[in-house]
């Protein structure tokens, strides 16, 4: 039971970036590597959970033994959520979600000429916040912020938005933070406090938000 708190538990978590077709060859998305939700994945399965890794394109070996999900847009990530869900004891949203898609996507290649490109951007549905509204009372969920300036102001605010358990907080601005690196400095912001861990190593980091989340999940 030490030792692998999570048996029996069912945990649901997101990784990586989405890609926003504009046309059969071109797509927009960011520098979200996945390392971080697969360091929470590989974590979860280690402490005991029946894992489903939902993930957008990365070049990350399979988490052994997880259901492995994967989706290209945030709207794909969105139904991937919504079928997976409904009975989870933890999902952690870690992936980088666009937060726009392309209003059409062009069925053939865009020619380029002279003149200014313009493409019309519609909103992604925010699926953390669509959770927080929609999960069971039992189930703890976990969202991530990154900012590039006031990072406590913005992912405060994020955490009551949300209606999330816990969101960990990274700055883009800190070296040795943010995407695509090993090691990750965060701000962990829970009902009760906020707190800031010193640098480490994404996969020690995981372990140490599974801590915070088995605890929380303990309270419920
Ligand atoms: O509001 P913002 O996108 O900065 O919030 C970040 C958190 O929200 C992350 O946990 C991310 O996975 C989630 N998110 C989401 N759906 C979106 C955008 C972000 O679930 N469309």
């Amino acid at each position: 039971q030490r030792e692998k708190p999570l048996q029996g538990k069912k945990v649901v978590i997101t990784g990586g970036p989405t890609q926003e077709a504009i046309d059969p060859v071109r797509y927009i998305t960011n520098h979200s590597s996945g390392k971080m939700g697969h360091a929470l994945a590989v974590a979860a399965k280690r402490l005991g959970a029946s894992v489903t890794y939902i993930h957008g394109p990365i070049n990350l070996p399979a988490v052994y033994g997880a259901d492995d999900v994967a989706i290209t847009s945030a709207q794909e990530l969105f139904t991937a959520v919504k079928d997976t869900y409904a009975d989870a004891d933890f999902i952690i949203m870690a992936a980088a979600v666009g937060d726009y898609r392309c209003s059409s996507i062009a069925a053939e290649k865009i020619k380029k000429n002279d003149a200014v490109l313009t493409l019309e951007l519609t909103k992604n549905p925010d699926i953390l916040a669509w959770l927080g509204e929609h999960v069971s009372a039992k189930c703890v969920l976990c969202g991530f912020a990154m900012e590039t300036q006031d990072l406590l102001a913005h992912a405060t605010d994020k955490f009551k938005k949300k209606h999330c358990d816990l969101l960990v907080a990274n700055s883009l601005k800190t070296s040795g933070a943010g995407f695509q690196c090993d090691t990750n400095i965060v701000t962990i912001i829970s009902e009760t406090q906020s707190e800031e861990l010193p640098i480490m190593d994404k996969s020690a980091l995981a372990y140490e938000i599974w801590e915070r989340l088995i605890a929380l999940h303990h309270k419920k």
